[in-house]
């Protein structure tokens, strides 16, 4: 007889946090840590996914996903194939789903898809029938990276449980505050979303654990951690901001702002970042910041979130 387990039924996919419970969360968390053993040996390479081969499916630019994704299943012995969008047939006119299923039939494990449009990891799911992990879609999710700024924060403080994290900054165009707000008070940390309220939508103070403010003050004090977002001028066309000077004098993660957070308070930004307009060089090089090690531990992240969906399944 199988011993009762409180982890839930292993989800198939990572497409957000729908499906996952905290305790199979921090068991990925947990078991991030025994890769992160993995990549501190001389010979980083473990035979977990030896056999299986996936595909990074980028139809969106990405340095740090991406690479991540890459060498984490290249250290369990997966074979990687790369599909980049701009360099392929969908120039001429083949869609998503013909696309996905040629890639099948060249017999893919699993896919790691990041998209322009929410949803499309969703759809990568139904048309391929392999696991799906959601590499950022659109404005809706990116859990990976929800997942990776959960493990830093965790690394420092040894648990969420209790702590509070700001996140300031572009919150409408970003699916890592939707992530983050979605994952981080499931271990048990609160999260208080901040930015001008043309940038701040509404709907996400319905999530249980989330408060919103406009007043980048109020949501620094007391904080543990602080998360500055990159503002997406990619997807703002006109009319969120006054100027951009005036967003960095009111909402620019800087010294004097991270004086009202908590002492020991760590700097996270899930990059690429726009320097000295959502954060000071001086915050992003301080040491306080936890960007690289962010960058760091997406690599462990990510290993661990392949081996928990791709092996010992039939
Ligand atoms: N944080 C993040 O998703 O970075 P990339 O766009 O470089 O992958």
């Amino acid at each position: 007889m199988t011993a009762p387990t409180t982890l839930g039924t292993r989800p198939r996919h990572l497409l957000d946090f729908a499906h996952w419970t905290p305790e199979r969360l921090t068991a990925l968390l947990d078991n991030a840590d025994t890769m992160s053993q993995v990549l501190d040996r001389p010979v980083r390479k473990v035979p977990a996914l030896q056999g299986l081969t996936v595909c990074t499916a980028f139809f969106e630019n990405s340095t740090r996903t991406r690479v991540s994704f890459e060498l984490a299943a290249r250290r369990m012995s997966a074979d990687v194939v790369s599909f980049a969008a701009g360099a392929s047939s969908l120039s001429k006119g083949e869609s998503l789903r013909d696309t996905v299923e040629v890639l099948t039939a060249y017999k893919v494990d699993a896919y790691i898809v990041r998209h322009p449009a929410s949803g499309a990891a969703h759809l990568v799911a139904r048309y391929s029938g392999k696991p799906v992990i959601n590499a950022g879609d659109g404005r809706r999710a990116h859990p990976t990276q929800a997942l990776l700024d959960a493990y830093t924060i965790r690394q420092e403080f040894g648990s969420l449980e209790g702590l509070t994290v700001a996140i300031i900054g572009d919150i409408r165009h970003s699916r890592v505050a939707r992530s983050n707000a979605e994952l981080l008070p499931k271990l048990g940390a609160r999260v208080r979303l901040c930015g001008p309220a043309t940038l701040l939508p509404a709907d996400l103070a319905a999530l249980p654990g989330v408060t919103l403010t406009t007043d980048p003050r109020e949501a620094v004090r007391g904080a543990h951690a602080v998360m500055a977002l990159r503002l997406q001028q990619e997807r703002m066309a006109g009319g969120y901001l006054a100027s951009l000077q005036e967003y960095a004098d009111h909402y620019q993660v800087n010294g004097a702002l991270l004086r009202e957070a908590e002492a020991g308070a760590i700097v996270l930004h899930p990059g690429p970042m726009n320097r000295d307009l959502e954060i000071s060089s001086d915050v992003a090089d301080g040491e306080q910041s936890r960007i690289l090690r962010q960058v760091e531990n997406g690599q462990a992240v990510r290993m661990s979130v392949l081996y928990h969906l791709l092996v010992g399944r039939e």
